[in-house]
């Protein structure tokens, strides 16, 4: 999706000699996507990004599947994982198929080496804490109601300047994109898209690390960690150009529709991918039609797995939800308002709730770790 940009120190053509102020060539580095077919940036490094030392054991992140066929309706509590100290270990995965893992993180610290995700782009949805995304095409601050998207092969060190952190985690096995209603030809966001390109985030302050030693970067690839131990610092990058890198857009600067009558979850769409799509449910007036139901309808998901997340606020169509709340509506059950909610919601003006969405149109898998936060009765919780 990005646009084009550009940091730091380039030479004036691509692939031609580029040198140091002592005389030596800067390394260029082209990160293509899709073979050389889709989004790529230049970068250039002050030592070769190839310099591997060594390679650890690798070991296995695999998902415990405790569930492969699920036609219930679930709810799982995410404040209910535990805080873990590292931020890669501190994940865990809650609901996963072939196109997307969507995991729950509490980590507590900083991270002491570097991790490059090499099968899946990364989206981090900061509910709690703050810091800074540290990369080669350099930092992205980040706090409350951010997502920070990552593709794939970015290496990053992740800063975190709070300890009590929650991030709500999709990793997408497809590059995350603006649906293509919301851009022109060239790509541009369009005036009815709800996010603008003044929304987005790009990277900053780089800075390059003239630095050798014994860098350790865990690159993940098929559930699997492979610890490599590179001789020069990561991030040695001089400058860089294109369109691939690391950006960030928050929750609180997209920009809701709103109609007479209740608008149904594509107007909340912030992203999507091959077999998924993300909304984000923002504070917005409510329905202004003088007989409208700001409650949304009941709803049949003929082919859609449909995974809420909340955030923050009241969520006018469920009761007893709390923050960090998960609920999984699956294909082939109904799903709708709970009792009393229909009738409670009219003649509201306006919302509060904040909340991520992210539809699938194959059916999650439930792990082992989603069951032991599973509100066991959900399923039942439309019983008077
Ligand atoms: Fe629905």
């Amino acid at each position: 999706m990005p646009y084009y940009f550009k940091l730091g120190d380039i030479p004036r053509k691509r692939h031609t000699q580029f040198r140091k102020p002592e005389g030596g060539l800067y390394s260029e580095q082209l990160v293509s996507t899709e073979g050389f077919s889709d989004a790529y940036s230049n970068t250039y490094h002050i030592y070769p990004p190839t310099l591997v030392t060594s390679v650890d054991e690798a070991y296995s992140v695999a998902t415990e599947i405790a569930v492969v066929n699920n036609t219930q309706n679930r709810s799982f509590h995410g404040f209910s994982v535990a805080p873990g100290i590292d931020f890669i270990s501190s994940r865990v995965p809650v609901l996963v198929n072939s196109d997307v893992y969507i995991s729950l993180a509490a980590p507590q610290h900083s991270m002491k080496d570097y991790y490059r995700n090499a099968s899946a782009d990364e989206l981090l949805f900061i509910h709690e804490g703050n810091g800074v995304l540290h990369t080669m095409y350099g930092e992205i601050p980040f706090g409350y109601g951010d997502h920070v998207v990552i593709p794939r092969g970015v290496t990053y060190r992740i800063e975190f300047k709070t300890e009590h952190n929650r991030l709500f985690i999709v990793e997408s096995f497809t590059p995350f994109r603006f649906p293509k209603r919301y851009t022109n030809h060239s790509g541009q966001l369009l005036e009815h898209s709800p996010l603008c390109e003044r929304d987005i985030r790009t990277p900053q302050n780089l800075v390059a690390h003239d630095e050798k030693g014994d860098f350790k970067v865990l690159i993940k690839k098929n559930d699997m960690i492979f610890p490599y131990h590179f001789a020069t610092h990561p991030f040695d990058v001089i400058g860089w150009d294109g369109c691939h890198y690391p950006w960030a857009f928050s929750i609180h600067d997209f920009e809701p529709i709103t109609g007479r009558l209740h608008q149904p979850p594509p107007v909340h769409q912030t992203l999507e991918a091959n077999n998924f799509v993300m909304c984000a449910f923002v504070p917005r007036l409510y329905d202004y039609h003088p007989e409208s139901i700001p409650a949304p309808y009941n709803h049949s998901n003929v082919d859609s797995d449909e995974v809420l997340y909340y955030v923050d606020g009241e969520f006018m169509s469920r009761k007893h939800v709390e923050r960090g709340q998960i609920t999984l509506h699956p294909i082939g059950i109904v799903h709708g308002p709970h009792p009393g909610a229909v009738e409670k919601s009219i003649g509201l003006k306006e919302t509060h709730e904040l909340a991520v969405m992210v539809d699938t149109f194959k059916p999650l898998k439930l792990t082992r770790q989603a069951m032991e936060i599973e509100e066991k009765e959900y399923y039942k919780s439309w019983i008077e």
